[in-house]
């Protein structure tokens, strides 16, 4: 069996606003999705994942899925696809394990799955290319994110890396390699991305102009935030990071009580920034350390889980 990988991401920059057309920063992070796959000589299609769950289907049995009601349903669905468009007859087994907590969400773990179980595939039919990733995968994503998800952490699962993304039109750009000391502390409690996705969409559409104001403010910090990683100032990086938190929290609505905590406690304790990433209300925080001062931070937040993971990974 041959190993492939897709790993997680986090939104340095920009969540929500990125769903509005505004540009987003997002990291690959060292947590990642594996796949194991090789060809069968007949037709079936035998999948099984740590997490969530297996199938054994004939070529002929798989069909797209509209509404993903069990997790099984998302490989289910990018597999049928995939067989159909490429009029694939060769069964396969694909083993699925992941090390990206699934439970609270926040690092992206299904659109690992998506990219690892692409990744896989091709690797053995070779029939997407990496720059079609996006468009292959979007329609997935939407279904697990919601009609007007922008799709856009399928970048850093595809390229890896820092990605400078935006939509309509898509615009992307490799930051470079570079890492930067940031750990992700786990509330625990379940980001829900499509809840949150349509909970700032109705804000929007009642009045668009406030909004829009909100986006073009966190749209600055963004560009900001892409000087300073540039120039590795971690003082500068940070304090814009938080100014992202706050305008999530206080603008957008999204925070959640632990997740500002979080904030404030790696502040008090000399983080140089610390935001939520990715949908919120739940999820994971991202905290911009300095090493020095890395172990109290941690020590202080004793009340969620913390992870240690190389940020910016370059992929398979
Ligand atoms: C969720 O990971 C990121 C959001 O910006 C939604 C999206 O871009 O689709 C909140």
């Amino acid at each position: 069996m041959t190993l492939i990988s897709a790993p997680g991401n986090i939104f340095l920059f920009g969540e929500h606003a990125v769903v509005y057309g505004k540009t987003g920063i997002i990291a690959a992070i060292g947590m990642k999705t594996y796949c194991e796959i090789e060809k069968r000589e007949d037709s079936l299609i035998n999948v099984s994942s740590e997490g969530y769950g297996r199938f054994e289907l004939k070529i002929e049995e798989l069909r797209e899925i509209s509404e993903y009601k069990e997790r099984m349903d998302l490989i289910k669905d990018l597999i049928s696809t995939y067989f159909k468009k490429f009029e694939i007859e060769e069964g396969i087994n694909l083993k699925i394990s992941s090390d990206i907590p699934k439970d609270s969400g926040g690092m992206s773990s299904s659109t690992a799955v998506l990219c690892s179980v692409l990744n896989a595939l091709n690797k053995v039919f070779q029939k997407v290319d990496k720059k079609d990733y996006y468009n292959f995968l979007i329609p997935f994503q939407r279904k697990i994110h919601g009609g007007s998800a922008s799709g856009v952490e399928l970048f850093s699962s595809t390229f890896g890396g820092y990605n400078k993304v935006k939509i309509n039109p898509i615009e992307y750009k490799n930051l470079g390699k570079l890492e930067l000391p940031i750990l992700i502390a786990d509330t625990g409690i379940e980001a829900n991305t499509a809840e949150t996705v349509s909970y700032v969409r109705k804000g929007y559409e009642l009045d668009k102009r406030s909004y829009e104001e909100i986006f073009d403010e966190i749209e600055k910090l963004v560009l900001e935030g892409e000087k300073a990683i540039k120039s590795k100032d971690f003082i500068k990086l940070g304090n814009l990071m938080f100014e992202n938190h706050n305008l999530l929290a206080k603008e957008l609505g999204v925070s959640h009580p632990k997740l500002n905590k979080i904030v404030r406690v790696a502040m008090e304790n000399g983080a140089y920034g610390a935001k939520l990433s990715g949908g919120g209300k739940g999820g994971v925080a991202i905290i911009l350390v300095d090493k020095k001062k890395e172990e109290k931070i941690i020590e202080k937040l004793d009340f969620c889980k913390i992870y240690k993971t190389e940020i910016g990974v370059s992929t398979d």
